[in-house]
């Protein structure tokens, strides 16, 4: 499957992850049933509690461990970002596997799990602790390892029906009466950036249905789809911007699958023409007025017109 994940999916793959693993220590924190802001069934655990020998008043640190498992991807950061950045600092999140034992949750990445499940946690599972199954593309893409049914706890991924729902959120601000948003100067019509145009990954519907489009309208491409080399992150933004419409076209069809193909080039003030689920879908996350439906059209000529 790695080779349909473009390397500027990554990168925003990495920054949701930061958030997803933010998100992780606030559904801990939220549902634990104390009021301290972190919860306290840690406090027995020795090595939590043994922080500080010479002071018996002093309070043991309460925040729950959560683990880990695997660097999704192999990409790593610093788990300071979830304070920096998301003001969450309520868990301990760490992937020191020494400390499996004391982890009350382990978070465990779908795309890193090998076949054999071989590197997997061994040792057997604290009866505290719970095993989150962490999951970020469509089902189309994703392989079916046998043997996960019946290891994880919670489910974590952009569906609304998960466990923890994790999303690139959007927020849309008001803007004040008399201000004018200035939009960014465009000179291209339809842009379309793809690292991966191959039908049997799923794409074929987004590929014929450009082809089609292609016929009535200059579409100007980028992306290793392409030109056979991928966009570079800092180019991605500006580039969306200088386009008057964006094809947010997704790899394959499914509920809730709205990715940053959508998000993008409304953030850069662009209209995504959006292929995926349908309509409803899409305006449970986005206003009903920003973005296109292929579906509002009969077909890629109409929507030409
Ligand atoms: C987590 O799931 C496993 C496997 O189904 C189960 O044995 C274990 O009791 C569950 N743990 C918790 C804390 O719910």
């Amino acid at each position: 499957m790695s080779s349909t994940t473009s390397k500027r999916t990554h990168h925003l793959t990495l920054i949701a992850a930061l958030g997803v693993l933010c998100s992780v220590v606030l559904f801990f924190v939220y549902f634990h049933p104390t009021s301290t802001v972190c919860p306290s069934r840690l406090d027995d655990l020795p090595f939590l509690a043994k922080g500080d020998v010479s002071s018996s008043t002093e309070k043991p640190v309460e925040k729950p461990l959560v683990l880990l498992w695997f660097w999704p991807l192999g990409l790593r950061w610093n788990f300071e970002i979830c304070k920096t950045h998301f003001n969450i600092d309520s868990c301990v999140l760490t992937d020191d596997r020494s400390l499996y034992d004391k982890a009350e949750g382990v978070v465990v990445f779908h795309r890193d799990i090998s076949w054999d499940l071989k590197n997997l946690p061994q040792s057997p599972r604290p009866h505290f602790q719970k095993w989150i199954w962490f999951h970020v593309e469509s089902p189309t893409n994703t392989a079916r390892i046998p043997g996960l049914e019946n290891l994880f706890n919670l489910t974590l991924s952009y569906r609304r029906d998960a466990d923890i729902t994790v999303r690139n959120e959007l927020t849309t601000v008001q803007t004040e009466k008399d201000s004018v948003s200035v939009l960014p100067k465009k000179d291209k019509l339809v842009c379309w950036i793809v690292s991966n145009n191959n039908p049997s990954t799923g794409t074929g519907t987004r590929a014929k249905y450009y082809q089609e489009l292609v016929k009535h309208i200059k579409i100007h491409v980028y992306g290793s789809a392409f030109t056979g080399s991928r966009l570079k992150y800092e180019e991605y933004y500006s580039t969306l911007a200088s386009c008057k419409f964006y094809l947010a076209f997704e790899n394959s069809i499914h509920r809730d699958y709205i990715t940053e193909k959508v998000n993008g080039p409304l953030v850069a003030g662009t209209i995504p023409v959006v292929m995926g689920p349908p309509r409803e879908n899409y305006e449970q996350f986005i206003p009903a007025g920003s973005f296109i439906h292929v579906n509002d059209f009969t077909n890629a000529k109409a929507l030409n017109e």
